[in-house]
């Protein structure tokens, strides 16, 4: 067994499963290979990244190119979940993606339960079991559940008949943080070609895509879940860091891994920047923050070093002034805002594939409904 502390728990909490033949995190138990409309079976869960091969992303892809237009509207909201109820179950903290994925349910006009650790019996000592069960009792079509221990959606997805979206589980996965930055690539290169998605855009522009993952791999759910998203569309990751930050698990990864940032900067299409997890115990890793910084943040200087047309990404929170400057931030080749708007219609989309049914409409006839140009 990997000695890295979130392989190991994803492990135990799995343990049941028959094995399986994945990638870096391989697809989760309870959910099978997802992309319609040949291939493809209806969306049962989205545990990890793994559960989706490129067939199944793209379609999450067109589907958000869709559900985006809804968000932009001047009534932001369409009936496509009435009667459908989500929770938001977070026992860990969150700002963005939980108001993204609750914003998403309610501009489907779903109803949104929302549960958090700190205010419930969790503090009177009610297991995670007990609490999801009686949740699932009120009668609830999909749990979206953050937890700090890796693997806890996938043993909640075992409890529950409902569906279950895995919205960051400790250090293992955050797969709807990759397809939000998966979406937002996709439309930044399709707008660098005079393209807008929503036409005839798919994902060949992730082929041979040079993406440097910078920082904190070691503790990055988001890490993960992005570098297999990346690797099933035909993109190439380098992973750059300090080398106590390179974590045990990463043969298998299929990753390039240099710890010289200068040097890739140039070389890449994107810079996707992780927060130091300092609340993970990232600080005993690091001799400093100052001197992780002089390394690996990108400063005005190093972002200079950028090709034209590069992309500078972050999932936020920030720590400006530690991996990335302020002015850098700023920049418009940085995506922060930009991915953290996608992340409204790509949950959108996870949430309408798992919950509309199999007779809902499928991307293009979805886009017709909702007058999408080029639909
Ligand atoms: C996460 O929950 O993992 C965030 O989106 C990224 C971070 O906290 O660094």
């Amino acid at each position: 067994m990997s000695s890295d502390p979130a392989a190991a728990v994803v492990a135990a909490a799995t343990s049941p499963a028959p094995p399986a033949a994945r990638g870096p995190a391989g697809p989760s138990p309870t959910s099978g290979p997802v992309g319609r409309p040949e291939t493809v079976a209806p969306m049962r869960h989205l545990l990890s990244m793994a559960d989706l091969d490129a067939a199944g992303i793209a379609h999450v892809l067109r589907v958000t190119d869709s559900l985006g237009e809804v968000v932009r509207r001047s009534i932001p909201r369409v009936p496509a979940l009435r009667g459908r109820t989500v929770v938001s179950l977070f026992a860990e903290e969150s700002t963005r993606t939980r108001l993204s994925f609750e914003t998403a349910a309610r501009r489907m006009s779903a109803d949104v339960l929302t549960f958090s650790a700190a205010t419930s019996s969790a503090k009177k000592g009610e297991s995670l079991r007990d609490t999801v069960e009686t949740i699932a009792a009120m009668g609830v079509d999909a749990f979206v559940v953050r937890h700090g221990a890796a693997g806890a959606p996938t043993q909640v997805a075992r409890w529950v008949d409902a569906h279950v979206v895995n919205a960051g589980d400790g250090w293992h996965e955050h797969p709807t943080q990759a397809l939000l930055d998966c979406y937002t690539i996709r439309q930044f290169r399709a707008e660098a070609e005079g393209r807008t998605v929503g036409t005839e855009v798919g994902t060949e522009c992730f082929e041979g895509l040079r993406v440097a993952v910078v920082g904190d791999v070691r503790h990055s759910r988001v890490a993960r879940s992005l570098v297999i998203a990346l690797r099933t569309l035909g993109a190439r990751a380098t992973v750059v860091c300090p080398g106590t930050l390179v974590p045990p698990s990463l043969e298998g990864w299929g990753v390039d891994v240099c710890h010289d940032l200068d040097a890739v900067l140039p070389e890449v299409d994107v810079v996707y920047l992780l927060r130091l997890q300092l609340e993970r115990g990232t600080g005993s890793y690091l001799p400093s923050a100052r001197e992780y910084s002089a390394g690996f943040g990108l400063t005005a200087r190093r972002a200079a070093r950028l090709a034209p047309g590069a992309m500078v990404m972050h999932p936020g929170p920030m720590n400006r002034g530690v991996e990335i400057a302020d002015e850098v931030a700023d920049m418009a080749r940085s995506l922060v805002l930009r991915q953290v708007a996608n992340g409204v219609a790509v949950r959108m989309a996870v949430l309408y594939l798992l919950l509309a049914g199999p007779d809902a409409p499928d991307a293009e006839e979805l886009g017709r409904s909702l007058g999408v140009v080029g639909a």
